[in-house]
């Protein structure tokens, strides 16, 4: 777990568009979070709508959407070095087409149409209902760039299902439920790609949410930049397009009475916004996952101030054992960053205390990485690279020993796992359970199941399970009160 960063495939069977006698299938390559694999499944059930079919692989596709990051530079610069590559694909068929999403594509807009001759369309963060316009305005030979930003809540209403679309991940989906930051912290692009904070309806999510299990999900993870600011400008401003929205706790209370929703995470909160109700619903609410992803970025008082994180170490530190207290196996996980301009060999040596304090049970862990447009990119005394990378090291070395102790702990225990697919080890399926630990085990499953095991080995990733019972298979359909105990 030490970059979130991962390709996202949309892609199965290749199916034809019928009808328009032209074999129009679309791929989509995704780099980036979750909001990121979530909008591209959303723009894959759109085309799927339009009469699209999925290709299985680039090779079978007539056009490709890439949904780009822009977090960090390493991500950036991995669309640039697509494009120069997929001039070539283009020129193998003619009539392919290329499209540009994301957060690269919401920053830069036309200017990628400027700067790459292959790219028929570019379409920004807020503007994902416009693409099979810009396709077919992109078949008529149209170039256009689509990023404005929009105040609407509506733009969240977008299904991610279609009977075409096999889900990227059974059993599981990802809710949108606010989107946009207005934290700015100094090290961040986000706000600049996704906008400002907007909360969406909670009727509208309650609605996506029975929708999804009456399709068989069975998890769900409630996704937004500061999920845990949900509703907070509606309830503090009355701000009119937002109505509708209510505290995030109530909003999981809310969810949790969905008919075959079992378990609920969400990701990512901010620590200035976990309220007392929120710290209590760990401890009441069955469903809410025993896993807070709780980003702290450094353990120095003087990093935090200077990368505009309103919290104190200690108040972080006293936020995890509330958590603790109110539901004391919870897992906290975290992010960090190293590098951060100005930080000493004292800050850094705070960041691991902080680690060891808290004894995360895992973290994404970055470099600092400057993004033009950011406060700090603008900041002196820059880290030298070497003592960055000799610093991320040290912290990783600590982590690593950390998840090990953490899985070691388990050893003997019994959980839940939702299966998700097959293992990199052979003859082994992987899934999570509820403390977000990838446990893998050798049994016949399909993914989307629900399996019990018990946890007989430990590895620095990941944990060996046995299965205790048989797995339970659930009907696509909102199941009863005595399933959702039975899983629980
Ligand atoms: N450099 C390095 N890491 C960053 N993150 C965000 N911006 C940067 C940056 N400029 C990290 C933070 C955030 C996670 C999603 O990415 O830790 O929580
Ligand atoms: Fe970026 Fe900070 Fe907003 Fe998170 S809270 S998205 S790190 S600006």
């Amino acid at each position: 777990m030490r970059c979130p960063e991962a390709r996202h495939r949309v892609a199965s069977a290749g199916l034809r568009a019928e009808g328009t006698g032209l074999p129009r299938n679309f791929y989509i390559r995704t780099y980036g979070c979750q909001m990121n694999a979530l909008d591209s499944q959303k723009v894959a059930a759109l085309l799927c709508g339009a009469g699209f079919g999925v290709a299985e692989q680039l090779e079978d596709a007539d056009l490709l959407i890439v949904n780009t990051c822009s977090i960090r530079d390493k991500a950036e610069q991995r669309l640039y070095s697509d494009l120069g590559r997929l001039r070539e694909w283009k020129r193998e068929r003619p009539g392919r087409v290329i499209g540009v999403a994301g957060c690269v594509a919401q920053q830069e807009g036309d200017a990628i149409l400027r700067r790459f001759a292959a790219v028929d369309f570019v379409y920004g963060t807020h503007n994902l209902r416009l693409v099979p316009a810009l396709v077919a305005a992109a078949e008529q030979g149209l170039r256009s760039a689509r990023t404005a930003e929009s105040r609407d809540p509506g733009r969240f209403d977008v299904p991610q299902l279609h009977p075409d679309l096999p889900s990227a991940t059974p059993g599981r989906a990802f809710v949108t439920v606010m989107e946009g930051c207005d934290m700015f912290c100094t090290f961040c692009i986000v706000p600049r790609t996704r906008g400002r904070e907007i909360s969406r309806p909670a009727a509208a999510i309650e609605a996506e949410v029975r929708e999804l299990a009456a399709a068989g999900v069975r998890e769900i993870t409630l996704l937004g930049q500061t999920v845990n600011a949900y509703g907070r400008h509606d309830l503090r401003r009355g701000r009119a397009e937002t109505a509708g929205t209510e505290g995030f706790a109530a909003l999981i209370g809310r969810l949790a009475t969905v008919p075959g929703i079992s378990r609920i995470r969400y990701t990512s909160p901010h620590p200035s916004f976990f309220d007392a109700a929120l710290v209590r619903a760990h401890g009441e609410q069955d469903a809410l996952c025993p896993h807070v992803h709780l980003p702290a970025q450094s353990g120095s008082d003087a990093v935090l101030e200077r990368m505009h994180r309103p919290y104190t170490a200690a108040e972080y530190r006293a936020l995890c054992d509330r958590l603790r207290a109110a539901r004391g196996d919870v897992a906290i996980t975290t992010d960090l960053i190293v590098g951060f301009p100005g930080e000493t060999d004292a800050d850094f040596r705070a960041t691991l205390a902080l680690v060891r304090d808290v004894a995360f049970v895992d973290a994404y862990t970055f470099k600092y990485s400057p993004r033009p447009g950011t406060r700090a990119a603008e900041f002196a005394d820059a880290v030298a690279p070497e003592v960055a990378s000799a610093r991320l090291e040290e912290l990783q070395e600590l982590l690593r020993s950390l998840t090990l102790a953490a899985h070691r702990r388990r050893i003997g225990e019994q959980t839940e796992v939702l299966i998700e697919g097959t293992s990199r080890h052979p003859g082994q399926v992987s899934g999570r359970d509820p403390y977000h630990r990838v446990v893998n085990l050798a049994a016949e499953v399909e993914p989307g199941e629900l399996v019990r095991v018990r946890l007989v080995e430990a590895t620095p990733h990941s944990l060996i399970g046995e299965p205790v019972a048989i797995p339970v298979k659930y009907p696509a359909g909102p199941a009863d009160e005595g399933m959702r105990s039975a899983q629980l």
